[in-house]
């Protein structure tokens, strides 16, 4: 079965209202159409107006990259799903290793949010990834197995072909270290042999799983051209166009 191939820039906490603009108007005016996925996620202030830029641009989707979990009420600073609905957003970042770092998401709560994001028929973008000592340890296959346990059993399988895995080892997030073509291959195959004792084959064949963790247009086309890397969540190197379009043509 042929996989939906998706390249995803993830902004973080960089672009102004200006910057972000001029940025999507650069990766528009280089894309090619081709049957990549091909995603940018800059913070909340653009959904908006990124949504109506790239509205008639094909292959060209919208990702946000947090959400709370229940969809009103007295919450102040956050933002819920169905605001993402409203802004046409495609794709939702969940799990990133930064949320869990830096502001203590674990994957029950992160599983809640999945939930949200596919009640409004959006696809959460579920990232899970170990952390340097953990490989050490030989750990890393445990440990990223409960994450998607955990975030992701409960569903069933009409929810689970939503979703998309990005599989991102911490210590390779803006280190410039990246894992090796095999390293990345291993951990993607482990996947997606867990999703399929837990949902069969059809589910698991069909379910993309991106490698996240210093892509850049160098090292990009080595990974992505392994049989269960379907693409990648990209950090650093999504904030230059050139780069992010070279990334996008390496798959
Ligand atoms: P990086 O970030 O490409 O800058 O390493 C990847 C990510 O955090 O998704």
């Amino acid at each position: 079965m042929k996989r939906k191939q998706i390249v995803a820039g993830n902004w973080k906490m960089h672009m102004d209202y200006e910057a972000g603009r001029a940025l999507v108007k650069a990766i528009i005016d280089r894309l090619q159409p081709s049957d990549t996925v091909v995603v940018v996620g800059p913070p909340y202030i653009h959904l908006k107006n990124i949504s109506g830029i790239i509205k008639d641009v094909t292959n060209l989707k919208l990702a946000a990259q947090n959400c709370h979990q229940e969809n009103s009420g007295a919450y102040t600073g956050e933002v819920s799903a169905p605001m993402l609905k409203s802004c046409e957003v495609d794709y939702v970042i969940l799990g990133h290793s930064e949320r869990r770092e830096f502001f203590d998401e674990a994957d029950s709560l992160i599983a809640r949010k999945i939930d949200a994001v596919l009640a409004q028929g959006m696809k959460p973008i579920y990232c899970c990834g170990e952390k340097l000592e953990v490989r050490e340890a030989g750990e890393h296959e445990a440990l990223v197995g409960r994450q998607v346990s955990e975030a992701l059993f409960h569903l069933d399988k009409g929810q689970i072909q939503n979703v998309v895995i990005a599989y991102e080892p911490v210590w390779a997030i803006g280190t410039g270290k990246t894992a090796s073509p095999e390293q990345a291959q291993e951990m993607h195959h482990h996947i997606r042999s867990l999703i399929r004792q837990q949902f069969g084959d059809t589910v698991a064949d069909g379910i993309s799983i991106l490698y996240g963790g210093s892509v850049k247009p160098g090292n990009a086309k080595e990974i992505f051209g392994k049989p269960d890397v379907d693409g990648g969540l990209i950090g650093g190197a999504a904030l230059k166009a050139e780069d992010f379009i070279a990334i996008v043509e390496s798959i």
